[in-house]
């Protein structure tokens, strides 16, 4: 058992600090094995805290101290103590220089937080508190100094030595060094540090500024990946672009800096000037990744370099404060995309993402609100709430405000804010201020966690004219949060006619000339509300929640046509998909209960017509035709059937294969890639729309399809359909599989990108030895346990993106996972911790499934020393 269970950190509290850093010099001399770091740091105390005993307490972990001076005078042991978290210097004056030498291990460093060692470069990652991993240090948010950084290092095995802002001189040394030194004008909080030193090569280019400014743009990658940069620069800049438009910010130094990393914890990290990526979100060309790969690197490269407003400039008083940056810049790169591809499949992308993670979380041990009050290690709350539920609480608020209000909202926040720590109150300040709504309801999205339901009825009465939308609002009992008040949300609805034309808006008592038709926003505030619409001469199908206007789960009494009326009808993309997933949804979970039951007919008919409707995007058809995915529906169930869901799905998979081959070949045919590979919205609904209609053909074992994913899998030259080819024949198994797979793998055994991919399709079939085969995977030569990328690609695909497969009834995925983590904690705590989330819902599954994910979980508890991150989440997993 964990001995002394860690202490949480809470909200309540939180204290300005007592002492403010305004000026930091470090100095690095670099090395993998030995790294020595002299920082000096000008402090003085913060007028606005209570003072304390007159210590100074700064933060520090696997930490060598070598020296302690302040003012220019050595400390004696004496005068200060040290601890494995801490460094307090006994007595200091009210203004004062701080000088410590430390040294680090950065080759020794497997938790890739801190200063760590990946391939032969050396990186920093130090949000949230890594940077006392480098230095002892006020390591919190709140504090905000202005940098300049040192770097000596060997000139040969470390030519190329980053850090932030703006270089200042590079000049040899003796001995074979270098240095290099670096200062960024602008205050920033420690977690925005960074420092590379390596083997690097570049791309350049330059941005002219809306005012005219001219700005470097540099991409660093190792030398071999020099060829697969040019989506990420043509992203960057159009970032750049779309956020002097809509947001009128402007960048702000001369220089902008990626660079690609190939161990990384988590996707990519906003360092002021020196974004650092995961290479899975900057390396792109059409041979080596898929679509979802490229509007990754977009969506990525965006959201990094968005944060320099949104995070970097204006930062978080603390961590609970994380979706102010989080959030909001999540909400700006959704848009971004949206403007850059296609709106309505961005959005439906967005809301699968949201519904199979977020609302998960939301039901889960580990639900927290968007503001946490609490936590044992901040990393564990790097969480889709924070992020995409954080992202639609900032929409709602956008959506409240309209567009020109929102922009003068922002624009207040920019300015009022500019240069400081502050909480997402201060955000929502300025959205009242700018717009004068009270917005002290709407700030409960914060404070309250827990998805909630809206029940909504209609009715019409053909005396008067009228149609009333009855909305009840329901928010479940959470962790700790056992009574949940009303939300305020907008609710955007539309009303559809018999033939799909769109009806009057008017609600009682307005005005026939202001009535709008298309969308409009109702605002639901109390636990019951009625919206009374007049003026219509027949009963309207009601479209609701258009847009996914509010991130709550809808309740409807539709009938299987008003659905199938609003799959073929509505003008909102996303409510056509949602109509089509509702739909789909009844059907399969009609299955799970009776595998034979018969599918309606009209069903097919209405599959059929999104099929062939020559009009439609074809991406977004391919949504409207893709099922929902197996979590989701696990979701809806009170008692997970994890077999039942996947029988089920194969089951309608096959019967719409049967039913429309002829029509899904003829889809296929004229869908077939012409040309070279374009990265446009056109050619990529193209490609999902052929690939979705290809599963299809596998799916009810059409004559020719094995050999149309064969051929396909052999010509295609771009990954988006080699890879779906490639998943088709590994599903289909026998000998066509293990073919293409190892074709594939000699192919790209050198790009460990790709080699990702062909773990992680082998570790997400469906094929019954699965677990198997992963973990023979484990001991192939390409595997490694110190590679996060490598580690979700088996692990982590395996865990969470095959349910069937991972929740054998004999627990032995269970096991496996338990033992991964185990393994991993002492290696890599982040890593380790996110992967255990994975069995973070074992209540919702049958006794005997509940009993062993619970053994294992209680087996890991019981290990000593576990880390925190592991620790938190495994007791908060168990609580009840
Ligand atoms: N702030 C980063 C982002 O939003 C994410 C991040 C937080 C991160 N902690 C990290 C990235 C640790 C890498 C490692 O994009
Ligand atoms: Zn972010």
């Amino acid at each position: 058992m964990y001995r002394d269970a860690p202490h949480p950190t809470r909200l309540e509290d939180y204290r300005p600090p007592e002492f403010l850093i305004d000026q930091v010099d470090l100095h690095f001399d670099l090395d993998l094995d030995l790294t020595r770091v002299a920082a000096e740091l000008t402090i003085r105390r913060n007028p606005a805290a209570t003072r304390g005993d007159g210590s100074l307490t700064l933060q520090g972990e696997q930490l060598a101290l070598d020296q302690v001076a302040i003012d220019g005078h050595l400390l004696t042991p004496a005068e200060y103590r040290v601890d494995t978290e801490s460094l307090t210097v006994l007595r200091v004056p009210d203004r004062f220089r701080l000088l410590t030498r430390v040294h680090i291990h950065p080759a020794r460093n497997t938790a890739l937080e801190g200063l760590y060692q990946s391939g032969e470069m050396l990186c920093t990652q130090c949000e949230a508190e890594g940077f006392r991993r480098i230095t002892y240090f006020l390591d919190r948010p709140d504090v905000m100094a202005r940098y300049t950084v040192t770097i000596d290092a060997n000139r040969v095995r470390f030519p190329v030595l980053l850090s932030n802002g703006n270089p200042l001189e590079a000049r040899d040394l003796e001995g074979g060094r270098h240095r290099v030194r670096w200062e960024d004008p602008f205050p920033k909080p420690s977690y925005l540090f960074a420092l590379i030193a390596g083997e690097l090569g570049v791309v350049e280019e330059t941005f002219t500024t809306a005012s005219g400014r001219s700005v470097g743009l540099r991409i660093y990658v190792e030398p071999q990946n020099l060829d697969k940069c040019d989506h990420a620069m043509r992203s960057l800049k159009k970032a750049m672009r779309w956020d002097e438009e809509r947001y009128g910010r402007e960048y702000d130094l001369d220089l902008f800096m990626i660079v690609a990393v190939s161990h990384f914890n988590m996707g990519a990290m906003e360092n002021k000037g020196l974004n650092v990526f995961n290479d899975k979100f900057v390396l792109a060309r059409p041979e080596t990744a898929t679509d979802q790969d490229f509007l990754g690197v977009e969506g990525v490269i965006a959201h990094e370099y968005f944060h320099n407003w949104t995070g970097n400039r204006i930062t978080c008083r603390d961590w609970f404060q994380l979706s102010l940056k989080e959030g909001f810049t999540v909400f700006r790169d959704q848009e971004f995309s949206a403007d850059m591809g296609s709106r309505g499949v961005t959005r439906i992308s967005d809301v699968r993402t949201l519904r199979a993670a977020q609302f998960a979380e939301d039901g889960g041990p580990m639900a927290h609100p968007v503001r946490p009050t609490s936590y044992i290690e901040i990393n564990n709350f790097y969480t889709s709430t924070v992020y995409e539920k954080g992202a639609e609480v900032v929409r709602m608020q956008a959506t409240l405000l309209g567009p020109e209000v929102f922009r003068r909202a922002t624009d207040l926040y920019f300015e009022r804010h500019d240069g400081q720590a502050v909480t997402t109150d201060d955000f929502v300040t300025c959205m009242e201020d700018a717009s004068g709504r009270d917005l002290t309801q709407f700030r409960r999205w914060y404070a309250q966690a827990g998805t909630p339901q809206l029940r909504v009825k209609g009715e019409y009465a053909a005396a008067d004219g009228s149609y009333t939308l009855t909305v009840r609002q329901h928010t479940p009992a959470t962790p700790g949060q056992p009574q949940k008040g009303p939300l305020h949300l907008p609710l955007a609805v539309g009303l559809l006619g018999r033939d799909g034309e769109a009806l009057p808006l008017r609600l009682d008592g307005e005005d026939e000339a202001v009535a709008t038709r298309g969308t409009r926003i109702l605002e639901v505030r109390a636990a019951l509300e009625r919206f009374r619409f007049v003026g219509l001469q027949e009963r309207p199908v009601p479209s609701l929640l258009r847009g996914f206007s509010a991130p709550v789960k809808l309740q409807c009494d539709f009938t299987d046509d008003d659905l199938q009326f609003l799959m073929a009808h509505d003008t909102d993309g996303f409510a056509r998909w949602d109509a089509a997933q509702s739909l789909m949804q009844r059907i399969l979970l009609g299955l799970v209960a009776s595998p034979r039951k018969s599918v309606p007919t009209a069903f097919f008919a209405a599959f059929r017509d999104t099929l062939l409707d020559a009009r439609g995007e074809p991406a977004l058809r391919a949504e409207v035709l893709t099922l929902p995915g197996e979590s989701y529906l696990a979701d809806q169930m009170a008692v997970v059937d994890v077999d039942g869901i996947h029988r089920a799905g194969e089951s309608l998979r096959r019967r719409i294969g049967e039913e429309l081959a002829a029509d899904l070949l003829s889809v296929y045919t004229a869908q077939a890639e012409s040309g070279p590979y374009a990265f446009t919205p056109a050619a990529i609904g193209r490609r999902a729309l052929k690939n979705l209609t290809l599963s299809y053909l596998m799916a009810a074992d059409a004559p020719n399809a094995v050999t149309l994913c064969r051929d396909q899998f052999a010509a295609a030259h771009n990954m988006t359909d080699v890879m779906a080819a490639l998943r088709l024949l590994v599903d289909h198994g026998g000998a066509a599989g293990e073919e293409a797979l190892a074709a594939f793998y000699d192919r790209w055994s050198a790009q460990p990108l790709v080699i990702d991919k062909w773990f992680s399709i082998q570790a997400t079939s469906s094929r019954a030895d699965v677990l198997e085969r992963v973990v023979g995977l484990m001991t192939h030569a390409d595997f490694s346990m110190r590679n996060p990328n490598r580690v979700r690609s088996l692990i982590g695909a395996f865990c969470t993106a095959n349910p069937v497969r991972f929740h054998a009834a004999d627990g032995a995925g269970y096991r496996f996972l338990a033992d991964r983590i185990l393994e991993l904690d002492p290696l890599n705590p982040q890593i380790a911790s996110r992967l255990l989330k994975s069995m973070s819902r074992w209540r919702r599954y049958d006794p005997a499934r509940q009993a062993l994910m619970r053994a294992e979980i209680a087996r890991i508890l019981a290990v000593d020393a576990l880390s925190k991150d592991v620790y938190e989440v495994a007791a908060k997993t168990l609580e009840d």
